[in-house]
């Protein structure tokens, strides 16, 4: 971009008054595989068409009979009868092209170790691992779970089970031991794959610990194979009867292994996110349908081409680590960028440090973490030459502007478009993002990508007028979508499908769509926190409240916070005889308010960012007894209480 382009850009940002256009210069418009925006997605009005089209892209062992099957709906089928695997796609179909010695992932951390695997040496080693699985009993169908940093071993560890057709289900490592039990226990896993530990802000953190106190309630669990990840192990000896080391493990093991044949439908991976009930969700995804969805929307919405260096910042423990961190890149032949450790260790700068390094030319982050980096200042974006990046990706959370522009003019240098990328757990891929060609406006995910149908309903599921506020449904499927929760098809119908009318799917968010048909995503209408873009459900987190000896009732509601976005504000009802700021009746001087922080902390891990805690005497209820967290919501935010007709008492 020339200079004359850039200062207006600037003055545009300047003068922003909330839907400001800025629009892309013409180098990003001339690499751009998509040129014209509105014709891609006038390409996707019919859905079967435009999805079997992309379908082509993948080497399928068998073609689909049937683009999609909505005959039992809401149990959509994507390419009935097609066959295919998703490894053989991702390394196997690449290492038989010039592509067979391009770097496939470059792992990198905080502490500056690297490591790069070329898409064939990715292939032996997933190799080594599937037959690894196969001599553990692992087969088609069954469950495998890991409890692992972002390591080049969780790479392969997941591809190796979608080798052999066993599910993974990956758990977010700074999760907690009881968040582990539930997880593998609800879905039986016979094989977990963990670490010694995890680099962050300098320490190591022991994920071993946290494994083996999960192990004392995971009876379905016959091996445990560990990572020695950050060398802590020295000694076979210091295992115990059911743990191997990986490196044990794979150690004379062929690198060559087959390729199940999976039915498109076949299921991929379940992993676990919050809802509105304590009990967390294991969404199961499928394989056909999700590869074609997530390799297209990376290609279009990121512009992949054969020499980009991809580095998403999500962590594979969560859903944009799968599709977007590891599988998508994959998938398109493309080299992604895997990062273990802070944002902010050894000092700000570490991330603009290593997009010098490696020339990283996309980028994909959370608003949480560059409102993080931006109290650090501008000195460590000025401090890296960021000139190889050619687009930026947000994802998580609505973006604010200060974050956004931020965004623009320190890291992209007002280069560079940002994609806003909105999409879920469940759904698999983006859905609402714009391509690098299409006029963006700050702090909206612009419109839904080709292929994918929205609507912004009211109450009864009739379409609101534009600039109204409503619950943001999708109206037709779309191939990346989950197909279930696992062995919880009654709660999949019940949260997402039998609210509105046949066939709209409940997103869970509010939205509205102004005049140009940009979408404006305007928080959640169930009872979920966003939390440094994490899903928290309140009710998990009063469970655990609850779980303590002081407490007797608890209502959650999620407090805006400028780093976070939102924080957690409990309010407590204690019982006779507590005091948040005396010391807890335990010998200890703790006083109360950090022994419950502990306590919660203990039950759900660190992504449960405690804000504020206070004693009430009472919580609005429904007559049924239900908390009415609205009331408290609005309350805090000072605004009108709505209809109260079914509160009890004020
Ligand atoms: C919820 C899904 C998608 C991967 C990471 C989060 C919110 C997500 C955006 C965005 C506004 C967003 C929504 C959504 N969300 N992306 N670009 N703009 N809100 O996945 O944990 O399943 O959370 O995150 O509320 O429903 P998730």
């Amino acid at each position: 971009m020339d200079k004359t382009e850039k200062s207006t850009d600037q003055q545009k940002l300047a003068n922003h008054n909330g839907d400001q256009v800025v629009s892309p210069n013409n180098k990003v418009i001339e690499r751009a595989i998509v040129k014209d925006w509105d014709r891609e997605i006038q390409k996707g009005e019919d859905i079967e068409k435009y999805w079997a089209m992309e379908a082509e892209q993948l080497d399928w062992f068998k073609k689909w009979d049937e683009v999609l099957d909505e005959s039992e709906k809401p149990y959509y089928k994507w390419f009935v009868g097609g066959k295919i695997n998703l490894a053989y796609n991702a390394i196997d179909r690449w290492i038989k092209t010039e592509k067979r010695n391009k770097i496939a992932i470059l792992y990198t951390n905080e502490r500056g170790d690297e490591i790069k695997l070329t898409y064939y040496e990715l292939y032996r080693e997933i190799n080594k691992m599937a037959n690894a699985l196969l001599n553990l009993g692992i087969k088609k169908g069954d469950t495998v779970s890991m409890y692992l940093p972002m390591c080049p071993e969780l790479v392969i560890s997941m591809l190796a089970c979608t080798k052999i057709g066993a599910v993974h289900s990956a758990i977010y490592s700074g999760l907690s031991s009881v968040a582990v039990v539930e997880r593998i226990n609800d879905i039986k896993s016979k094989v977990v794959i963990t670490a010694d530990g995890t680099y962050r802000r300098g320490k190591i953190i022991n994920l071993k610990s946290v494994i083996d106190e999960a192990m004392l309630q995971c009876p379905t669990v016959q091996t445990v194979v560990l990572v020695n990840h950050t060398g802590r192990y020295n000694d076979v000896a210091d295992l115990r009867g059911n743990e191997i080391f990986y490196e044990r493990l794979i150690e004379g093991e062929g690198d060559s292994c087959y390729n199940e044949v999976m039915d498109a439908e076949d299921p991929l991976f379940i992993l676990y996110t919050s809802g509105s009930t304590g009990k967390p969700k294991g969404v199961l995804h499928t394989t056909g349908g999700y590869m074609v969805g997530i390799a297209t929307t990376l290609r279009n919405v990121f512009d992949i081409h054969d020499n980009d260096l991809w580095w998403s910042t999500g962590d594979a423990g969560w859903i944009t680590g799968h599709s977007y961190t590891i599988y998508a890149p994959l998938l398109l032949g493309s080299t992604t960028l895997i990062y273990e450790g802070a944002p902010d260790f050894p000092d700000p700068g570490v991330w603009w440090k290593i997009v010098e390094k490696y020339g990283v030319t996309k980028f994909y982050t959370a608003p949480t973490a560059i409102r993080h980096l931006m109290r650090f200042g501008k000195k460590y974006t000025k401090l890296y030459n960021l000139d190889s990046l050619k687009i930026l990706g947000s994802v998580g959370e609505p973006i604010n502007y200060e974050a956004w522009k931020w965004m623009y003019e320190e890291i992209g240098k007002c280069r560079t478009p940002i994609m806003d990328t909105w999409w879920q757990t469940e759904t698999g891929m983006h859905m609402i993002a714009p391509m690098p060609v299409a006029d963006l406006k700050p702090g909206s995910a612009t419109k839904p990508l080709p292929g994918v149908n929205i609507a912004i309903v009211d109450e009864e599921g009739a379409e609101v007028k534009k600039g109204k506020k409503g619950y943001l449904v999708i109206t037709k499927p779309w191939p990346a979508m989950f197909r279930s929760l696992y062995n919880d098809e009654e709660r999949f119908e019940e949260v997402y499908w039998n609210h509105f009318p046949d066939g709209f799917y409940k997103t869970g968010d509010m939205a509205r769509m102004d005049e140009d048909g940009y979408i404006w995503i305007e928080g959640r209408s169930d009872d979920v926190l966003k939390i440094a873009g994490h899903r928290v459900g309140a009710v998990e987190v009063e469970s655990a409240f609850n779980s303590h000896p002081s407490v007797n009732e608890t209502a959650v509601i999620g407090k805006e916070d400028p780093v976070k976005g939102q924080l957690i504000k409990a309010f407590l009802i204690l019982n006779s005889g507590y005091d948040l700021d005396l010391p807890f009746k335990d010998g200890s001087n703790t006083m109360l308010r950090e022994e419950l922080k502990r306590h919660v902390r203990h039950s759900l891990g660190p992504v449960a960012v405690l804000g504020e805690m206070v004693s009430v005497d009472s919580l609005p209820k429904t007559k049924s007894g239900k908390i009415m967290r609205r009331i408290l919501k609005a309350k805090e935010a000072g605004e009108d209480l709505g209809d109260t007709s079914t509160l009890d008492d004020l």
